[in-house]
């Protein structure tokens, strides 16, 4: 039936996710971090391995339990995530980068607590690597999926992500809204693929969502 056919159409697949945000350490207590939960990130990989495809998770630190059947390489910092995606990339035939990844770190990272004084603190952050951009730059059969979420100009702004980044399609969301990104178990998405074409979706489930972006994974591979 046309059921089982999407229920394991991933068969034969390595799809390669990153979720959760990742944390910059600024010294032995303290990071800084965002505020994305994982569970977008989680649903994809899980539903992946439902439909039949071999899974590897890179994932920042978060409360969700190991999706069944997926490989989990938990990491802390962008860098630490870089290493890990770049490892598995050659030999992925997917890559879905929901994670939010840190842009900046600390310079440095004090080696003892940072004792609080009087004056104001300034905080010295540098540039981390654009993980995505850079797996852009290396692609050869692997279809790229990014994730762009905005506050503003969502459409624009995603647009200019997917053909900065060489992409596939981007899933583009507005987290400005109460009901969908981070922290919720909802969200609201447009897909734009590379040919310009934009597919607004109502307000679901993650997991629903999941399907969908695995369902345009599909159709891109079979291409
Ligand atoms: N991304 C990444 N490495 C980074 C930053 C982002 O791989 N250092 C990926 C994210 O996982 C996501 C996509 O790039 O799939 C877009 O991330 P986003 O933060 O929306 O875009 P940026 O390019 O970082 O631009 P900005 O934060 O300024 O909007
Ligand atoms: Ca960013």
């Amino acid at each position: 039936t046309s059921q089982e056919l999407t229920s394991q159409n991933l068969t034969g697949q390595k799809i390669l996710v990153t979720a959760g945000g990742t944390i910059e350490p600024l010294d032995p207590v303290r990071y800084i971090g965002n505020r994305s939960t994982g569970r977008m990130g989680y649903a994809i990989a899980e539903e992946a391995a439902r439909r039949g495809a071999e899974v590897v998770l890179v994932s920042g630190p978060t409360v969700l339990e190991d999706p069944a059947g997926v490989r989990v390489i938990r990491i802390e910092t962008a860098r630490q995530m870089r290493e890990a995606v770049l490892a598995e990339f050659p030999t992925a035939s997917a890559v879905i980068k929901s994670a939010a990844v840190a842009d900046y770190r600390p310079a440095a990272v004090a080696e003892q607590k940072i004792k609080k004084s009087e004056d104001d603190l300034t905080l010295h952050l540098v540039r981390n690597p654009d993980i995505l951009y850079e797996l852009g730059q290396k692609k050869e059969h692997q279809v790229l999926v990014g994730f762009a979420a905005e506050t503003c100009k969502v459409e624009e702004y995603a647009r200019k992500k997917l053909a900065k980044k060489n992409l596939d399609f981007i899933v583009a969301n507005d987290v400005s809204e109460a009901d969908a990104g981070f922290g919720v178990e909802t969200n609201r998405i447009k897909l734009i693929d590379r040919s310009g074409r934009m597919t607004p979706y109502p307000l679901m489930s993650k997991k629903e969502l999941a399907g969908i972006i695995l369902d345009h994974v599909a159709e891109v591979l079979e291409k």
